[in-house]
């Protein structure tokens, strides 16, 4: 059975939620499973360490991960209109695989969650492509052929899948921005199997 990872960071649960919408649209393609890993949290406090096994939700991602998986779905949320540090630590740990040109030709998905919704969606989820496209990966967004993305009055963008949780972060996924976290787990997968083929 071939892999798709869908690897994410979350502290308050909006992108841990895409995420598993983004499974199951990958797990919605005969033939491919999604293999869930998040991230730690990084602090600013360099003595702060994380257990190595977090207490709950998804285990911490490995580079094996991304050696076995034949796509990526990364999702983080928005951070001064970029993505989160723990995500992007987790990125500046793959020079291995860099080296090695691993990811050379993989097909890789974005998606993010704002506060607010003109608070940085887009930068977000451009700022995660970059890395993956030094990685060699090719980009799978989401086409106006999908008509959420014309009718959704919150999140969802070509560039990839997105919400916006509201200021106090209590907005639920709207069933537009469900739509297209489907939508793009399904077509990143089919983009994978063809290119894996
Ligand atoms: C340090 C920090 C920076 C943030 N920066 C932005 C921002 O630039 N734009 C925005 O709309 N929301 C911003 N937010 C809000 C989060 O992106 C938003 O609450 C998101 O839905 C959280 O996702 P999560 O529930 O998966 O952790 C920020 C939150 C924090 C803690």
């Amino acid at each position: 059975m071939s892999e798709i990872l869908v690897l994410y960071y979350s502290q308050g649960g909006a992108v841990r939620d895409m995420a598993q919408l983004i499974a199951r649209g990958v797990e919605s393609v005969k033939g491919v499973k999604a293999r869930i890993r998040t991230v730690p949290k990084v602090s600013t406090n360099c003595e702060a360490t994380e257990p190595d096994v977090p207490a709950t939700g998804a285990p911490y991602a490995e580079l094996k991960d991304l050696q076995e998986c034949i796509g990526l779905a990364l999702g983080s949320p928005t951070r001064f209109g970029n993505m989160a540090a723990s995500i992007k630590y987790f990125l500046d740990g793959t020079t291995s695989l860099w080296l090695k040109g691993t990811l050379v030709g993989k097909p890789a998905a974005v998606f993010t969650s704002t506060g607010s919704i003109h608070g940085g969606q887009e930068t977000t989820l451009v700022s995660m492509m970059l890395p993956l496209m030094h990685h060699g990966m090719i980009m799978v967004g989401l086409p106006y052929t999908e008509p959420e993305l014309s009718s959704t009055t919150s999140g969802g963008t070509p560039y990839g899948a997105s919400h916006v949780g509201g200021v106090a972060d209590d907005r639920p996924i709207t069933e537009d921005e469900r739509k297209l976290c489907i939508a793009l787990g399904k077509r990143l997968a089919e983009t994978a199997l063809k290119l894996a083929a």
